[in-house]
């Protein structure tokens, strides 16, 4: 029996709905096939961009699209990606399997996509291999209301009004495939760039740095110390890896063990974001600079016969729970996590969406999203929990994983996560501060762990109500399945 109490009178701050954003890459079939087809494509789209995809992505009520990478933000050319398609020049993805990218999909493309799915764009910029000006020249473009050459190069493609862009990232990993700098080079090169974001009009932009890759605590260290609250946010960076960079793992065909592994991986996320946050805290007190954990999810090897480059993986029940975990853990920081992304929107690592052709499925990651949403902007009620340990082999983890909320309606939500791959668990929850008469509940399990959907069977696993919670003198009683995420709700 696990005992959960739900401080219902205490409240931690809002959960910013951004925490629940995606990102999107110009890698394999996330943007070209995933997400734009063309205007002449037989695929129904309008002006180019699916419709499936966007009647998909509303319903979950993304809230931040984070796009062009990724590693591409580095390499990309916002320039090449604006004006006739057939002027535009190609460009080989030398990331990405090094294909041509004809750039087909720019600028004027994602703010359609983001007001299509009725998302808030984040543009990461490139610091790597661009410059100071074509960044400064890029805002320009984007977000100058007057006279301007940038502005008058807007309107000759066709957009008269300038576009509001409040996210802007200051380059993507430069400790890496952004340049491979040293975090004292970056903070330097950060506050150069930066300086020339400008606030056009009424657009007020909030800068993003690059921030630590997982555990480098260096990075953040420096950051904070030369950069402070000159940026709005700082970045991490982590994904669930089964295995090694080498030998990841299938998505499908793992065992009990590989199971317990990504659960304890996932849960490293709460030591990632708490040690950074304890070095920001040291800093910036007043939590001004949000920690941004703009990439997270799986990564595993690609699917047989998939094209290395494109990052193409199935996804499991496995992947549901890797979800369901990863938001607890950034609900109940979200005094310092002002947003999150996962990697990456469809087609690509742990996607919400896949589709071949004009075929398109909802991955279990993206009921994830579905039953979480309640959660957006919500007010977080603090939790504190008392589960058994989830043992295999030599090693153990807690089995729940737990985080709630109350609405602005005053409607609570509970989400659980049962990690065990084999137990079911019962969990006491008292609700600490009110009185509570009614629960509902939406459910998603299977009865394997690699439980998936496919283009032959796109419903296999899908939620379903749940009928395992009951209130009792006013106290909560419910009875999760194993390997199963629920989301209550309490009036
Ligand atoms: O999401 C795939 C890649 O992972 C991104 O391009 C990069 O930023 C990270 O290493």
């Amino acid at each position: 029996m696990a005992r959960l109490i739900v401080n219902t009178d205490i409240r931690k701050g809002k959960i910013n709905k951004n925490i629940y954003g995606h990102f999107s890459e110009h890698l394999g079939r996330c943007i070209y096939e995933g997400i734009w087809v063309g205007k002449d494509s037989p695929i129904p789209n309008t002006d180019g961009i699916r419709n499936d995809v966007v009647k998909a992505l509303r319903e979950i009520k993304i809230p931040v699209l984070r796009w062009p990478g990724g590693c591409f933000a580095d390499e990309y050319h916002w320039m090449d990606g604006i004006g006739p398609y057939e002027q535009r020049p190609k460009m080989i993805n030398t990331h990405w399997g090094g294909v041509v990218e004809n750039n087909h999909f720019g600028t004027h493309e994602f703010f359609r996509l983001c007001e299509l799915i009725g998302a808030e764009p984040y543009i990461c910029g490139n610091v790597g291999s661009g410059t100071v000006r074509e960044m400064q020249q890029w805002i320009e473009y984007i977000t100058f209301d007057g006279e301007s050459p940038m502005s008058s190069l807007r309107k000759a493609n066709g957009r008269e009004e300038p576009w509001k862009l409040t996210y802007f990232g200051v380059g993507n990993e430069n400790w890496g495939c952004g340049g491979n700098m040293r975090a004292e080079y970056y903070a330097d090169e950060y506050r150069r760039y930066a300086t020339y974001i400008r606030n056009f009009g009424g657009n007020n932009v909030y800068k993003i740095a690059c921030g630590p890759n997982s555990d480098d605590y260096h990075w953040t260290e420096v950051m904070m110390r030369e950069v402070g609250t000159r940026m709005q946010g700082l970045s991490l960076h982590y994904y669930t890896v089964p295995g090694d960079w080498n030998n990841k793992g299938s998505s499908t065909e793992f065992d009990e063990m590989e199971w317990f592994t990504t659960m304890k991986k996932t849960l490293y996320m709460e030591e990632l974001v708490t040690r950074h946050s304890t070095i920001m805290d040291r800093y910036d007190p007043d939590k001004k600079v949000g920690l941004i954990v703009d990439e997270w999810g799986t990564w595993y090897d690609v699917e047989p016969g998939t094209n290395p480059g494109f990052l193409y993986q199935q996804n499991t029940l496995r992947d549901a729970l890797v979800a369901g975990v990863n938001l607890n853990i950034f609900n109940n920081h979200c005094d310092r996590v002002k947003m999150a992304n996962i990697a990456q929107t469809v087609n690509v690592l742990q996607a919400v969406i896949l589709t071949e052709g004009e075929k398109m499925l909802l991955t279990p990651t993206y009921h994830v999203f579905n039953m979480y949403k309640v959660h957006q902007d919500a007010e977080l009620l603090p939790v504190s929990l008392e589960c058994g340990e989830y043992c295999v082999g030599k090693e153990t983890i807690p089995q729940v994983s737990a985080s709630a909320s109350v609405d602005a309606g005053g409607k609570i939500h509970i989400s659980l996560c049962n990690l065990s791959h084999e137990d079911g668990v019962d969990i006491d929850c008292l609700l600490r501060g009110s009185t509570v008469s009614t629960v509902s509940g939406t459910l998603l399990t299977a009865s394997a762990m690699n439980a998936h959907n496919t283009f032959e069977k796109p419903e296999n696993v899908k939620p379903e109500a749940f009928d395992g919670a009951s209130i009792k003198d006013g106290n909560l009683r419910v009875s999760m399945p194993p390997m199963s995420v629920v989301v209550l709700t309490l009036d």
